[in-house]
């Protein structure tokens, strides 16, 4: 009698017990979600494809100052930069204003699962794009391409005297607001150095003599919008789209639409995949992109739809720039003959004892870095496609990663070196130092000039095989 009763209030007690356990687990579990943790929000996740800032990909080029190779002085810098963080094009309001019209459902089931911090900031936004954006450069792109300006002025203080004169360097950049822009500040940047404050930065600028190459027939910086081949067989290929809107419509993205439903409370039907993507593109991933902060439309998503999105927009992204179609590298060639070029004028000049400017700097786009660097065999792909269904191979370390290859401002550098009697060449892709393909001296990434002249032999102006636009793009 007595040892039921002492069961009994063990029971009980245990019961109470677990109870109370599992109602606490209950309660950490249900908190909801906020963008205060850091699994939500863009506080989480910095990628966003293309869209990414540049100080989240970028590499660390050497911050002390005249870090040459030992033995080794500049002679010359080429360097090819995308512009920096850019406002969208007009399209984007009309997606904005969708955005506002859909915040009246929030909560509409009465079931909302984010904070009411979060709900309250997603209420009060309004949308932000005017009519007039037009890609124009933001404030916050001007510094991300002035970092890099006041880096390699630090790395190589010889090529940059104080102050430099105006016909010291070559620029050129494509034409439209956002890469001239680019173009000014870098040189700005440049002219600034050793000049007192109060000098005539602009009247510098002009005799500099920045050149904008104009658009029409411009097969330097902005080939892949006239090379016919390539819009033919990639641009206008009607399975571009295939691999994006398979995995658009698939299993993956479905959850993440059920999530996103639940945490704002409406009902999932009211976010078709289309509009999911309106919200991570022209919500999430613009803001992050225009004031470099966590804005309210990321606070729906949890880290791991975050990156499963970014792994989407890689999935649109490869189709058009994944190197098995040859022709998304090889229509770089006249770009290539620049670099090649400039690097080995630099190399005679300096041999003969002649002038020559310190630096060349192109100022140009996503496709132009990206392009370059793979005619250059400086960045690999992976072994598999970038589809829905290598998700789970290739969604942690995928090289094909357009975050990390082509921020804003991302760029390609290649620095000419005289070491002793020997030229030498140094690459930095996003600031980081990478090997010449197949060079072994020191792993690549110092390598002799005549290995780089002989390997690219094809973009060397002259050579006996040198690369030929018409060519190469007809179709
Ligand atoms: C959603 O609506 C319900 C019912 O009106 C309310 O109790 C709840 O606080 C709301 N949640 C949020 C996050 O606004
Ligand atoms: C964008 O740049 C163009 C050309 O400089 C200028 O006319 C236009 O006003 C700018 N728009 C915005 C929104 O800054
Ligand atoms: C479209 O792309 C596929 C796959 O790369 C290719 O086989 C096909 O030839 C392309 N179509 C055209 C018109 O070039």
């Amino acid at each position: 009698m007595l040892n039921v009763k002492l069961i009994v209030t063990t029971l009980c007690l245990l019961l109470l017990v677990c109870d109370s356990v599992v109602e606490s687990r209950k309660k950490k579990g249900n908190k909801p979600p906020c963008s205060t943790r850091k699994s939500f929000g863009s506080a989480s996740y910095k990628f966003f494809g293309v869209r990414t800032l540049y100080k989240y990909a970028r590499k660390k080029l050497p911050t002390t100052s005249n870090r040459s190779p030992e033995n080794c002085h500049p002679v010359h810098i080429y360097l090819i930069a995308r512009h920096g963080a850019r406002l969208p094009h007009k399209g984007t309001r009309r997606e904005q204003l969708r955005l506002q019209t859909f915040l009246r459902t929030l909560n509409s089931t009465g079931n909302a699962k984010l904070c009411s911090a979060d709900m309250e900031a997603l209420r009060n936004w309004v949308p932000w794009v005017g009519e007039n954006v037009d890609k124009n450069q933001t404030e916050y792109g001007d510094n991300e391409i002035r970092g890099i300006a006041k880096r390699f002025l630090k790395l190589l203080p010889e090529l940059f005297p104080t102050p430099s004169a105006p016909f010291d360097f070559r620029f050129r950049s494509s034409d439209y607001q956002r890469t001239i822009a680019t173009m000014r500040v870098f040189a700005k940047e440049i002219f600034k150095k050793g000049r007192p404050r109060n000098s005539d930065i602009e009247r510098t600028l002009q005799e500099a003599n920045l050149q904008v190459v104009p658009l029409f027939d411009d097969t330097y910086l902005r080939f892949n919008l006239i090379c016919q081949k390539y819009l033919k067989t990639v641009m206008r290929n009607s399975s571009r789209y295939a691999e994006y809107k398979n995995m658009l419509s698939g299993p993956l993205v479905d959850r993440i639409i059920r999530s996103v439903a639940f945490r704002l409370g409406v009902p999932k039907t009211s976010i078709t995949p289309k509009f999911l993507y309106t919200i991570y593109l022209d919500g999430c991933s613009l803001q992050q992109w225009n004031d470099a902060e966590n804005g309210p439309w990321c606070f729906p998503f949890s880290k791991k739809d975050l990156k499963a999105l970014d792994y989407l927009t890689d999935v649109k992204e490869y189709w058009h720039r994944r190197h098995a179609n040859r022709i998304t590298r090889e229509m770089s060639c006249d770009l290539a003959k620049d670099i090649m070029g400039s690097l080995n004028d630099a190399a005679e000049s300096d041999r003969r004892g002649d002038d020559f400017p310190k630096g060349t700097f192109r100022f140009a786009h996503v496709t132009a870095v990206l392009s370059t660097a793979a005619n250059f065999g400086l960045y690999q792909e992976d072994d598999l496609p970038v589809t829905e269904e290598n998700y789970r191979s290739l969604m942690r370390n995928r090289k094909f990663s357009m975050a990390r290859l082509s921020p804003s401002a991302g760029n390609l550098a290649f620095v000419l070196y005289k070491c002793g009697e020997e030229y030498k060449v140094q690459t930095f892709l996003n600031e980081g130092l990478t090997s010449i393909p197949g060079c072994s001296e020191s792993d690549g990434k110092l390598c002799p000039l005549g290995y780089v002249l002989d390997h690219y032999r094809d973009f060397v102006p002259g050579s006996e095989s040198e690369c030929n636009y018409d060519e190469i793009c007809q179709v």
